[in-house]
C-alpha cells in the first residue's frame, strides 16, 4: 500500500517519525476515520468472472484482494509502513517473529543447501536449524558473531544464506553487517539480519547491504506485550516475491486484528524508544558503579566491546541489555528476583513494562566463547520512572549479599 497520501509532504521522503504517523493508513478510504478497522474475513466476493480472473492473476501484494489468507487491507498497510521505514521495496507480515525467521530462511533453501548461522542467534532460531531444517536436508554451520569479512572463508558452493542477528538478544554482540553482507554478496549468497533489538528508527540493515530484515514486531513495534507478530522486509520488489509465495503456501499471514494493534503501537514507537533508551543508558551506567556488578553489556556504553560498531551503524539503543554479577549462587539470585517490585520475570521484551531474567548463557554456543564467567541477568527497561527502577534494582542487589 502506497505511503503517499493526497496531502503528501513536500519533501519526497518523509523522516521515519513522520512515516510512523502518516504511512499505513488511508483515512479517505475509511469514511474519514483516522484508523483503519480490522477487516476480519476469509471470502472476498467479485461481481464478474473477468474481475475474479483479474484479481487472481494480479500481484498478491498490490492487486485486488482475493482471499483473507493472502492479504487484507490491514496486512498491506502494515507491510507498507514497515517497508518504508526500512527503506525496502516490500514486506510480508506473518503470525509471529519466529515464523518470520523460518520464512526468511526456508523461502531460499532446498534439500542439500547450507546455511551460515550466527552463534548468538535467538534460541528458537537455533532450534529451527538443528531440529527442523536439518530434517529437510539443510545443513547449518554456526559462526562467531565477530567474524566480519572472514565469513567468506566459510562459504561453501551450496551456501545459500548467511543469517545474522545484531545484536544478539542475550549478550549484545553487534555484527559487522556491512562486511558480512559485502563478502556474501561477492559470492552470490543472500543475507538476512534479525534486527529485532533495534527497530528501523535505530538501524536499517538493508542500507548496510543486507538483502532481508527480520523483525519480531511482538517486541517494540507492538509495544504492549499483547500480540505476536513478525515481518520479513526485502531490499527489492523481486526478492519479496518468493518470501510472500512461501508465506502464503504455509498459510501464515498475520491476523488483521494483530496488524491493527501493531500499527497502533507503531504510531508512538519513536517516543517510546527514546524513553526506553534514556532509562536504559542511565541504569546501565548506574549498574557499572555497583560493587555487585562485574560488567554491563549494552552497546551504547563506551566501555562495551561493540560500541564502535554500534556508533557506526545505529542511531539509537533500546531498553534491553544484560549485566554480569560477581559470583552469586542461584539461591541468592532467586532472593533478588523473587522480591522485585517492578521488574517481573518474563521471556519477552519491548513492552512498556520492565522485565528481568536470569540468563544461563554460553552452553548453547558451538563456534564462539562467551567471555563472562559470572551469572548473567538480562533486563528490559520499561517506561516506569527511572528512579523507581533503580530503587528496585538497588534493593534486589542488596538481597544477594
Ligand atoms: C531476537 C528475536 N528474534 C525473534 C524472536 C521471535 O519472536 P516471536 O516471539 O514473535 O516469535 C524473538 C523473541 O523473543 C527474539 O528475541
Amino acid at each position: 500500500m502506497s505511503c503517499v497520501t493526497s496531502n503528501a509532504p513536500r519533501t519526497p521522503k518523509p523522516r521515519p517519525e513522520t512515516s510512523l504517523v502518516h504511512c499505513g493508513r488511508e483515512s479517505d478510504r475509511q469514511f474519514g476515520f483516522v484508523n483503519t478497522p480490522p477487516y476480519r474475513g476469509s471470502t472476498v466476493v467479485h461481481r464478474t468472472l473477468a474481475k475474479l480472473d483479474a484479481a487472481t492473476r494480479a500481484n498478491p501484494q498490490t492487486g485486488e484482494f482475493i482471499y483473507g489468507l493472502l492479504g487484507t487491507p490491514n496486512s498491506r498497510e502494515l507491510e507498507g509502513l514497515l517497508a518504508a521505514l526500512d527503506g525496502g521495496e516490500g514486506a510480508v507480515v506473518v503470525q509471529t517473529g519466529l515464523a518470520a525467521v523460518h520464512i526468511a530462511l526456508a523461502a531460499h533453501l532446498s534439500h542439500g543447501d547450507h546455511v551460515l548461522m550466527v552463534d548468538t542467534a535467538y534460541g528458537p532460531t537455533r532450534r529451527l536449524c538443528d531440529a527442523v531444517l536439518s530434517r529437510m536436508g539443510v545443513r547449518t554451520t554456526y559462526y562467531d558473531p565477530h567474524i566480519g569479512s572472514a565469513i567468506g572463508e566459510l562459504i561453501e558452493p551450496n551456501t545459500k544464506v548467511v543469517y545474522m542477528e545484531s545484536p544478539g538478544s542475550l549478550t549484545f554482540e553487534i555484527q559487522d553487517v556491512r562486511a558480512i553482507s559485502a563478502a556474501a554478496r561477492a559470492r552470490g549468497v543472500l543475507t538476512v539480519v534479525d534486527s529485532t533489538w533495534a527497530p528501523a528508527l535505530y538501524c536499517r540493515p538493508l542500507e548496510l547491504g543486507a538483502d532481508f530484515v527480520v523483525r519480531a514486531l511482538t517486541k517494540y513495534e507492538g509495544g504492549s506485550s499483547d500480540l505476536l507478530l513478525g515481518a520479513v522486509i526485502a531490499r527489492t520488489r523481486d526478492s519479496i516475491r518468493p518470501v510472500k509465495g512461501y508465506a502464503d503456501d504455509l498459510g501464515s499471514l498475520a491476523h488483521p486484528e494483530d496488524c491493527v494493534l501493531c500499527l497502533r503501537g507503531m504510531r508512538s514507537l519513536s517516543i517510546r524508544l527514546q524513553h526506553h533508551q534514556v532509562g536504559a543508558l542511565h541504569i546501565a551506567k548506574w549498574l557499572q558503579s555497583r560493587p555487585e556488578v562485574k560488567s554491563v553489556f549494552y552497546p551504547a556504553l563506551e566501555s562495551d566491546a561493540s560500541h564502535a560498531l554500534w556508533k557506526r551503524d545505529f542511531t539509537g539503543a533500546t531498553g534491553l541489555f544484560a549485566f554480569e554479577l560477581h559470583n552469586a549462587s542461584r539461591e541468592r539470585i532467586a532472593c533478588m528476583l523473587d522480591g522485585m517490585r517492578y521488574f517481573r520475570m518474563g521471556y519477552s521484551w519491548g513492552g512498556y513494562e520492565s522485565l528481568i531474567i536470569f540468563a544461563e548463557e554460553g552452553s548453547g554456543r558451538t563456534a564462539s566463547r562467551w567471555r563472562a564467567s559470572g551469572p548473567l541477568l538480562r533486563v528490559h527497561i520499561g517506561l516506569e520512572h527511572v528512579e523507581d527502577l533503580i530503587a528496585d534494582l538497588a534493593d534486589g542487589l542488596a538481597r544477594i549479599a
